[in-house]
């Protein structure tokens, strides 16, 4: 079929064609932005879930609905050796710019601006062209502790909100990448507003590890935030994922065909894109798209996502984490326990557990509880397999 019609999106953060199945957690972020403008305290939320589940998509259209509604929005994500002050303050400044344009916040929001200028020197952020001309604040924001001084941003940018008589809204990807000082600041500052009522919230997302490490970072963290799991879809949501695009485009699936693409993808976003992708471009009738074009898809979407999705994460790892994953692979799918894993390796739990840590390190694997080990990337159980076929378990 035509590829220039292909209305399918595989790709990190690409907005697919049909965002299915994720109507409650939109639902609670509606809800929560229009608790917030109603004056009444929100509980933040962060979006946590396995890669290529949509987190990023979900972020990115909360975000939009919000800017659509009228609030002032922030959108960063973390990178990896990007300083916390550095991601936020592009952003935060133009959220005061914007409040500074509203007669009533004038003042207000222009005294923000000034302690933002004293944030961005104390934690030396680059800001390039985007210069900040007011004076600096004394007193605020100038401490030199992450911790006290984004507190204090935060607060300085709720006053100007509230001044405003406006929400903030932040939103944060990849949260997980934060170092721990910088997430249990941003934890801290967060739980500062919503104590000072002030009309600033966070929806922020990351792997499922995201939990822990906001928990060990401040412990009121599992109190102070919601935890929304994206996980994968439901077979109806799926369904309507490969369906609904090519329908609107007057093609059909035959039903054998959506149920091979459910059964191989397991339903994770991700792959319906890329199998949905493949499917279409292989078909040759112009109206429908059959089993057997997907049972070609799968040979085609596997190799692209073996040379990209994959590869990339296991390009990352030593050989002895390599071997690591292998053992875990070995296990199957889902939660296993690390005990089972040095089994496999036909090692002692220390040894394993230094690949363990180091790969836990890298979110290559996560741990869901005391003693379990689980891949963050679905399906990478199979791609170990054919990755190393040659592995031989312990016995
Ligand atoms: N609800 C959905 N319905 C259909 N397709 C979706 C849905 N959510 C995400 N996708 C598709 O899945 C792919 C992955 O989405 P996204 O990048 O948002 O995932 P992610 O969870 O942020 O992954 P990562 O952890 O790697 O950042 C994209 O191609 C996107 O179009
Ligand atoms: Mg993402």
């Amino acid at each position: 079929m035509n590829p220039i019609r292909n209305p399918y999106s595989p790709g990190a953060g690409n907005k697919p064609p049909e965002l299915a199945g994720r109507e409650n957690v939109i639902e609670q972020a509606d809800l929560m932005f229009e608790r917030m403008r109603a004056g009444n305290s929100v509980q933040p939320m962060i979006l946590n879930g396995l890669r290529g589940v949509g987190k990023t998509v979900l972020l990115r259209r909360m975000h939009d609905a919000a800017k659509a509604s009228g609030y002032e929005v922030v959108f960063a994500e973390a990178t990896e050796g990007k300083p916390l002050p550095d991601l936020l303050v592009v952003g935060l400044r133009k959220a005061l710019l914007n409040l500074s344009m509203i007669e009533a916040a004038k003042d207000r929001a222009k005294r923000s601006l000034g302690a933002l200028k004293a944030f961005v020197a104390g934690f030396g952020v680059s800001i390039g062209e985007y210069a900040l001309t007011y004076d600096p604040t004394l007193g605020v924001a100038d401490s030199g502790d992450l911790e006290t001084d984004l507190g204090d941003i935060f607060a300085e940018v709720g006053e100007a909100a509230a001044a405003a008589n406006k929400c903030v809204v932040l939103f944060v990807d990849e949260l997980q990448i934060l170092e721990k000082t910088e997430l249990g600041a941003l934890i801290a500052a967060i739980h500062r507003i919503s104590q000072q009522g002030l009309p600033v919230t966070i929806i922020g997302a990351g792997l499922p590890q995201v939990l822990g490490l906001a928990g060990s970072a401040k412990s009121y963290a599992e109190r102070l935030f919601i935890f929304p799991r994206i996980d994968a879809l439901g077979e109806e949501e799926a369904a309507c994922a490969i369906e609904h695009p090519a329908n609107a485009l007057g093609v059909q699936f035959e039903a054998d065909a959506v149920a091979e693409i459910l059964r191989v993808t397991e339903r994770y976003p991700y792959f319906l894109q890329q199998w949905s992708y493949c499917a279409w471009n292989i078909a040759q009738d112009e109206k429908t798209i059959t089993w057997n074009d997907v049972v070609e898809a799968t040979d085609v979407a596997r190799e692209k996502l073996d040379e990209s999705f994959f590869r990339v994460r296991y390009d990352r790892c030593t050989p002895a984490e390599k071997n690591y994953l292998r053992g875990l692979a070995e296990l199957g799918k889902g939660t296993q326990r690390s005990s089972e894993v040095a089994v496999q390796l036909g090692c002692d739990m220390d040894k394993a557990n230094q690949q363990r840590t180091t790969l836990i390190k890298k979110a290559m694997i996560y741990s869901p509880a005391y003693g379990d080990i689980c891949f963050t990337v679905p399906l990478f159980d199979e791609f170990m397999r054919r990755e190393m076929p040659d592995f031989v378990p312990h016995s």
